[in-house]
């Protein structure tokens, strides 16, 4: 049940110190540091040289991050829409690497596009929450994510944990593939130990719920971030009007003046993401909202530049650039929550919306 939580989303938010202890328990090796994925001996990955990563909504999110994650790890590797998959598959070959990414290995969509990579001939591996599940069964490999169940229609432990081990497993697949693991894996690894209690001190905080309160009834909402910042916009957007049904997009922070700022006015609140990846960029971004008289929230640690320069801030606790994003989606997901109960939603079971879509 949804215990002393009025939703089960809230109690699925509050799970995630839980949850990413138990996805990366056991996963990293103490002696060595080195990130020891069961399933998968030493080796598992040597020539993949090119990843593509397949998935739906929210783990399209997470698939993104992951992309970013090889990508600054060096390996080649896209994240594409499972749904898009069909008509813009891009050509696979025997180093190729194809991941679906779904929470319940059951997104009709997500399965398809993993049947066409595996008759085109490419090494599969699913990153899942479900045991037994059809991506499970139908992909080479898989990597489950031990989120525990989450019944809420909105995804939100389950994104926390498939993009640690899709960070986790970008390291993995950098370090078969070269022989060594990258070097920022030694200041990545306490950071990820320390995550669950610095989610724990983020979730005691109720700024989420006060920036809610105040923006009530804008027009639209706005979040934007670089890096592995713009996956977390897309999924703090998508999180808000799944739920809220209130209008709310998502930007690269640096696409905002290129279109989108023409729909910045004092009524569209602004959130940014500061990930530590060229934040005077993002800062700068902001400040072009700000001057259209759009509030800004900044979502980073405290003591950062963008404290003094926006109307509102959300903290984050001091973490890895890889790990930062991951902690503003959560004050996000908190943000979206506690509007939409401010709106007196159906939380956890959103109009028009399935927990799982099974049909194309
Ligand atoms: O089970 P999956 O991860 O494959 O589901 C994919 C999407 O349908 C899902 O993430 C959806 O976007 C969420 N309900 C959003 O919160």
């Amino acid at each position: 049940g949804k215990g002393e939580y009025d939703h089960f989303m809230l109690k699925e938010i509050h799970e995630q110190p839980t949850a990413l202890a138990q996805a990366i328990e056991g996963r990293i090796d103490p002696t060595n540091g080195r990130i020891a994925l069961e399933d998968f001996p030493p080796g598992t990955f040597d020539g993949v040289e090119n990843v593509q990563l397949i998935a739906c909504g929210t783990s399209y999110h997470a698939a993104l991050y992951g992309s970013l994650a090889l990508n600054q790890a060096g390996i080649r590797a896209t994240a594409l829409l499972a749904n898009e998959y069909s008509v813009t598959a891009p050509p696979v070959d025997d180093d190729t690497l194809v991941i679906a990414v779904s929470q319940s290995g059951e997104t009709a969509d997500t399965l398809s596009a993993l049947r066409q990579a595996t008759a085109a001939g490419a090494d599969t591996l699913t990153v899942t929450n479900v045991v037994g599940s059809t991506a499970a069964r139908e992909a080479d490999e898989t990597l489950f994510i031990r989120a525990g169940p989450e019944i809420g229609v909105a995804a939100t432990k389950t994104f926390s944990s498939q993009a640690v081990m899709l960070t986790l497993l970008a390291q993995r697949i950098a370090a078969d593939s070269r022989g060594e693991p990258p070097a920022d894996l030694q200041s990545l690894l306490p950071d990820l130990a320390q995550m669950p209690s610095q989610l724990e001190d983020l979730l005691a905080t109720d700024d989420a719920a006060h920036i809610a309160r105040q923006y009530q009834g804008s027009q639209s909402y706005f979040f934007i971030g670089r890096g592995l910042g713009y996956p977390v916009a897309l999924e703090g957007a998508l999180k808000f009007k799944e739920i809220t049904y209130e209008h709310a997009e998502g930007f690269a922070s640096g696409e905002l003046k290129h279109g989108p700022l023409a729909l910045v006015t004092p009524d569209t609140p602004v959130f940014a993401v500061f990930t530590g990846e060229e934040d005077e960029k993002t800062l700068k971004n902001a400040e072009e909202a700000q001057t259209r008289g759009a509030p800004v929230i900044a979502v980073c640690p405290e003591g950062h530049r963008a404290v003094e320069v926006a109307d509102e801030h959300l903290e984050i606790p001091d973490t890895d650039d890889e790990l930062a994003g991951l902690l503003a989606n959560v004050q996000l997901q908190l943000v979206s929550y506690h509007a939409a109960e401010l709106l007196d939603r159906p939380i956890d079971k959103p109009r028009n919306l399935a927990k799982s879509v099974t049909v194309e």
